[in-house]
């Protein structure tokens, strides 16, 4: 008979209770970044595919802004602690440019969820001699859009 001690009884009970009550980090819903603008992320398949629409609040054209159609891939491993990492492509309804976004869904120490995610802005050049001033790069931390109360 295995003898099993008090304390690492109560040390195995504590870890797993942890493991099992840990917030997890989920995308679908809306989100606002700290540029002010507004994704929403619809429903995800059983593929970890999923869809949504992106109202940016910024643009590098000087186009009228449009709400854009965004498509994205959740990683499929299981190994993810709750805390994903995802990629999306923003296809600008109001410009030649394409965005892709890379990042993790994390839940932050106050137990908010939050999307540490970088980004690069490939605008279209007219000419390949531009093609070296055609591409911007940057972060965006998004965080949960709370429903109006
Ligand atoms: C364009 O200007 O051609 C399309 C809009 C690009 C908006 C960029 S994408 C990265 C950054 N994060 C945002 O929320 N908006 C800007």
């Amino acid at each position: 008979m295995v003898q099993v001690s008090p304390f690492l009884l109560v040390l195995f009970l504590a870890l797993g209770a942890h493991g099992l009550s840990a917030k997890k980090c989920f995308l679908t819903g809306r989100w606002v970044n700290d540029l002010g603008s507004n994704m929403t992320i619809t429903s995800i398949n059983a593929n970890g595919d999923f869809t949504g629409s992106y109202h940016t609040a910024v643009t590098a054209t000087s186009n009228e802004i449009k709400v854009s159609p965004l498509q994205g891939s959740k990683q499929r491993g299981t190994n993810q602690k709750g805390q994903p990492t995802f990629g999306f492509t923003v296809n600008w309804s109001f410009s030649d440019s394409i965005t892709v976004f890379t990042g993790q869904c994390f839940v932050d120490d106050d137990g908010k969820e939050v999307l540490r995610t970088m980004w690069l802005l490939r605008s279209h050049v007219d000419d390949i001699k531009n093609d070296w001033k055609s591409t911007r790069v940057g972060t965006n931390i998004f965080t949960r859009l709370q429903p109006q109360q």
